[in-house]
């Protein structure tokens, strides 16, 4: 860790996001390409509704990093990222992993068992990040097709493939057939192509 690093954590804040965190999110993502843009309601109610399974990252009352993310209804054991933002001139700094490590150590996540989200293929960025974040959580990504470029996205977005990172750490042992279904339910919001 250099100087720079040093001044940078020591102001840093990590959070869980307010309401009025939503004006400043929409401007981050929309600053930040290949990100799909959101309406400011929209990124109004994660900040909201998601809060708890959130995090916002301030320098200096500034936002400079945002993970949204969400339980699935009717998946309580799953962590879903949605969307993860550093702004251009903090990227490389390691503040990515750092938001996602102190989000699963907190109360909201707790139950998480596993943590999955979606990345298009060319994004080598967000492939490294939570690739190396799997291996600091000594666990093994698994990836599948969630949102088929054709028949998804009628040919106007690049494919989605689901990442899946599971056993998440510091979460009570679980026998290991546990973790065989685990991976098969973790599966359920795909179309099985990879493993079927
Ligand atoms: C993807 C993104 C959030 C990564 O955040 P970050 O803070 O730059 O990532 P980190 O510094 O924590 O890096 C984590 C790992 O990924 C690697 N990495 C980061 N950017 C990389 C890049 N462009 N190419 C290759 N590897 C990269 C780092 O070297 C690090 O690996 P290591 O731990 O093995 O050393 C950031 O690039 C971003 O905001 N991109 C634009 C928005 C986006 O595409 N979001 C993801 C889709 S939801």
């Amino acid at each position: 860790m250099n100087a720079r690093n040093d001044l940078l954590w020591d102001t840093l804040e990590l959070r869980h996001p307010l309401p009025t965190d939503g004006y400043a999110l929409n401007q981050l993502v929309a600053a930040s390409p290949p990100l799909d843009t959101n309406s400011v309601y929209c990124n109004l109610l994660q900040c909201q509704h998601f809060a708890d399974t959130s995090v916002a990252a301030l320098i200096k009352g500034e936002l400079v990093g945002f993970i949204s993310a969400y339980c699935p209804p009717n998946d309580s054991e799953t962590l879903f990222v949605w969307q993860v933002v550093v702004s251009e001139a903090l990227r490389g700094s390691g503040l990515g992993k750092r938001m996602l490590t102190w989000l699963i150590d907190q109360p909201g996540t707790e139950k998480a068992q596993r943590l999955t989200t979606s990345i298009t293929p060319g994004n080598r960025a967000s492939w490294s990040l939570f690739e190396s974040f799997a291996r600091d959580c000594g666990a093994i990504p698994v990836k599948s097709m969630l949102f088929d470029r054709h028949r998804h996205f009628a040919g106007e977005h690049d494919d989605e493939y689901l990442l899946q990172i599971a056993p998440l750490p510091n979460r009570p042992d679980k026998p290991i057939n546990h973790h065989l279904d685990d991976l098969r339910a973790g599966l359920r919001f795909s179309n099985r192509r990879w493993l079927d």
